[in-house]
């Protein structure tokens, strides 16, 4: 058995790739390493098969726990862990800073410690910062690093550290660069399932500003594929761009899931505008597409209703959480309370 070390495996894209690399081959051996902050949870992975997946708790800020749980000669370690919701970062960016500059750095030193083969570091077609609108620029992996979040800049911190080792060390390093997934078992502060289960219990759907900001979604386990293959089959300290070509303003995304619910556009409620909201991104996946041979297989129509569909069918995941802690913050971000699930 190959052992692959996965950071973040208990949260939305983490467990995804955990599970279908679990599916995809036999001879593969997950360590999962998640602190299990309020965005990871146990019941993403209920279902996996324990002989090849071992869940441990773990901080990545914690050098002994990661060197503990590594073991020595892991083919790769999957960097998921991070703080990685854009309006919590500008409520509070220490906690971004630690884990995903921090907790990156010490997981560098520990591959070099464990002698493990390669690196795949998971970050973020934000680390390029926006695009204008109504424009035909992409954003390429040769695009300036132009952070505009304090969420981006963690992430965009961490890539440079990244390269840092690979440059001084000459650690086996792979960057990914993803735009928006969506998909089953997204934490519902994300725009997809915050609007399905505000819409799924007839709250108000918060749209920031004038709804018209672009965002560029792919589906998850599209989103996993390409890591798996970008570590099969990437060259040591190159980035790949991942993205379905696939941009939608934030209005129609909203717009879709409450036809798709049955609900009226009344529910539509335009607040604030997010500081520094990055207006438009778009990603040219060329590179990944011809490099590494991949395309993305789910499109946008049926992973919606895929998406959709979870949630209808799984309302008690929703519920644990919009019954716990996520109240408090959901009432400081948006002034207004989320009614009590049963
Ligand atoms: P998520 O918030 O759903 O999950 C993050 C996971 O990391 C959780 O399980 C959490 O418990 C864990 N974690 C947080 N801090 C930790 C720490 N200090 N030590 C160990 N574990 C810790 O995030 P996600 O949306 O699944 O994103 C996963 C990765 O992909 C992140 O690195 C993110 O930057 C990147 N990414 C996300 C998207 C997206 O659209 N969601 C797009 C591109 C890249
Ligand atoms: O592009 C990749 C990034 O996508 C990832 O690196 C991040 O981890 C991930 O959170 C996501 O960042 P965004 O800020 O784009 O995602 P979010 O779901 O928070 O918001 C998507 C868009 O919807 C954005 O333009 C803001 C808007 N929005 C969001 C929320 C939560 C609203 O209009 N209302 C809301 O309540």
């Amino acid at each position: 058995m190959k052992p692959i070390f996965v950071t973040g495996g208990a949260g939305f894209i983490g467990s995804a790739f955990v599970r279908q690399i679990l599916e995809a081959t036999s001879d593969v051996k997950i360590i999962n390493f998640d602190a299990l902050t309020y965005a990871g949870n146990l019941e993403n992975l209920n279902d996996l098969d324990a002989a090849r997946h071992q869940f441990v708790k773990g901080d990545i800020c914690d050098k002994d726990a990661v060197l503990k749980a590594l073991p020595d000669e892991t083919d790769a370690i999957f960097n998921f862990a991070a703080e990685s919701h854009v309006d919590r970062s500008i409520a509070s960016a220490s906690e971004f800073v630690m884990t995903n500059v921090l907790g990156t750095q010490i997981l560098l030193d520990a591959a070099r410690a464990k002698n493990v083969r390669r690196f795949v570091q998971i970050s973020t077609d934000e680390v390029m910062g926006t695009l204008p609108e109504d424009d035909a620029a992409f954003f390429t992996e040769n695009s300036p690093i132009e952070p505009n979040s304090p969420y981006a800049a963690s992430k965009a911190a961490a890539e440079h550290f990244v390269r840092a080792a690979r440059e001084t060390f000459g650690l086996d390093t792979i960057v990914t660069r993803c735009g928006n997934n969506y998909g089953q078992r997204q934490f519902p502060e994300k725009l997809i399932p915050l609007m399905i289960s505000n819409a799924m219990n007839d709250e108000p759907l918060p749209v920031y500003g004038d709804g018209r900001n672009v965002r560029d979604w792919i589906f998850v386990e599209d989103h996993a594929r390409a890591i798996w293959l970008a570590y099969e089959k990437g060259k040591s300290g190159e980035s790949y761009n991942i993205g379905a070509r696939n941009e939608r303003q934030n209005i129609e995304v909203v717009q879709s899931i409450l036809d798709a619910l049955g609900k009226p556009h009344s529910l539509i409620k335009y607040v604030d505008d997010r500081l520094g909201h990055d207006r438009r991104y778009a990603i040219d996946a060329a590179k990944t597409e011809n490099e590494l041979g991949w395309k993305p297989l789910t499109d946008w129509e049926t992973g919606l209703q895929k998406t959709i569909r979870w949630y209808r069918e799984n309302q008690d995941w929703v519920n644990h959480i919009r019954n716990g802690a996520y109240r408090d913050y959901y009432k400081k971000l948006y002034g207004m309370e989320i009614a009590q699930s049963r």
